[in-house]
């Protein structure tokens, strides 16, 4: 097996020890190495510590070497939120909103998340597969090595199968992690607008048991929200989905207080997600729980809206806070974890290194991936991020430019791309 011997650190952002962080002392402690090295035997970290100790191990002395020449690393960004797979842009909706239209009037009218439906149903799975591994390749290029990925864009069978096989096609043929959520609740689906009851009937009786029996997912969701799923709605869901052993998790008060953020914490979900619309009852009952609090703040940015989830009451409660793109074609177009790190130290008053740790260990203890993800620590997989900076305050410091200078997956350079 090959083996990488990597110096040059300025900065190496460990994130050890403890699993979740929580309040802001453990958030912003990176467990930083100044001048650290880490030893990489095949996909996995060997050894890690200061250069001189893991230079003068024996079985680095005739490892490959590679010299980072004083920048920051960190483990892989884990992004732990997004829409990866939709067949087109909906830029237009982006101009309409621009000239003043909101994201529920455009919805109303035709657009929002049931034209991208639309689209997709229309869709071979090759399109879908050549723009999704696309996509994939600008996230490696933003440091982030695993994510995860939520159908929601099909709302029939043939639709939601089409999407959880090609993300389990795209975890196997192509180096980030993909971890697959089902979220058949995204939206009450065209045919059923009149009967939206007899919709969750099916996706309690029949979809949501054949996604767990074909193992397509890890984890379902329920947009429980104004114009999706009402709060018994998605409690019957996502019971439905415990029972057949898919992990909970929820897309909760981004526009309403709908009770959605208690729900997460009754059925112990693994994330709730956007919670922009929460009250100081709801922060304190999160941060007794294990539920991550998943922050969106990229699609408050795309979308304009002036609230805010209260990341800074999380944070001190002492919940698990967490931090993810929302990649989607609607509500926040981007594959960037340093953007979103920008975002949530400048409108959400997190420190960049809170927003670290909300960006690697914590989203990998909401995807369960934190035995072998979120951290660079012994047996870990060897998931890295380097940027061109010598400070990690630096990464989003600069908002809007991708810093990011090598992506490494399992051991392997994903990017820069080798020619
Ligand atoms: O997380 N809220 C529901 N889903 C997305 C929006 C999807 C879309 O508009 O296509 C979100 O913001
Ligand atoms: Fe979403």
């Amino acid at each position: 097996m090959p083996e990488l011997l990597v110096t040059g650190c300025a900065e190496l952002l460990t994130l050890r020890g403890t699993v979740p962080r929580r309040g802001a002392a453990a958030m912003r402690d990176l467990g930083i190495l100044r001048d650290g090295a880490i030893f990489i035997h095949g996909d996995r970290i060997a050894a890690v510590g200061p250069r001189r100790g893991i230079e003068s191990l024996p079985e680095a002395r005739h490892a490959e070497k590679l010299d980072l020449g004083g920048r920051v690393v960190l483990p892989g960004f884990v992004d732990s939120h997004t829409h990866l797979v939709f067949s087109e842009s909906r830029v237009g909706e982006y101009e309409q909103r621009i000239s003043g239209k909101s994201y529920q009037e455009i919805a109303r009218n035709g657009g929002g998340i049931l034209s991208s439906v639309k689209a997709l149903r229309r869709s071979s799975p090759h399109a879908l597969a050549v723009r999704a591994s696309s996509y994939l390749e600008k996230f490696a290029q933003h440091g982030t090595t695993t994510i995860e990925a939520k159908s929601g864009y099909g709302l029939d069978w043939g639709g939601e199968a089409k999407i959880l096989h090609l993300l389990s096609e795209l975890h196997q043929s192509q180096p980030l992690d993909v971890v697959r959520t089902f979220l058949g609740a995204h939206v009450v689906p065209p045919e059923y607008r009149r009967r939206p009851g007899e919709y969750v009937d099916l996706l309690v009786r029949r979809w949501i048991p054949s996604v767990a029996t074909a193992g397509l997912a890890e984890f379902c969701d329920v947009y429980c929200d104004r114009g999706a799923f009402t709060l018994p709605q998605a409690r019957r869901i996502l019971k439905a989905a415990r029972a057949c052993g898919l992990v909970p998790r929820i897309h909760a008060a981004q526009i309403e207080r709908t009770g959605a953020a208690r729900l997460a914490i009754e059925l112990q979900a693994a994330s709730a997600d956007h919670l922009d619309r929460i009250k100081a009852a709801d922060v304190r009952a999160l941060a007794l729980s294990n539920v991550a609090c998943t922050l969106l703040p990229g699609c408050n940015f795309h979308l304009g809206l002036p609230q805010r989830a209260p990341a800074r009451h999380l944070l001190d409660a002492g919940a698990v806070v967490a931090l993810a793109t929302d990649f989607n074609p609607g509500t926040s177009p981007t594959v960037s974890m340093p953007m979103i790190l920008s975002l949530a130290c400048d409108q959400l008053r997190m420190t960049p290194a809170e927003a670290i740790s909300a960006a690697t260990i914590n989203p990998a203890y909401s995807l369960r991936v934190h035995d072998r993800c979120g951290s660079i620590e012994v047996g870990k997989y060897a998931d890295l991020a380097v940027f061109d900076v010598a400070d990690h305050r630096e990464i989003p410091y600069h908002f809007g430019v991708n810093l990011c200078s090598m992506t490494m997956k399992r051991g392997v350079v994903i990017h820069p791309k080798k020619p």
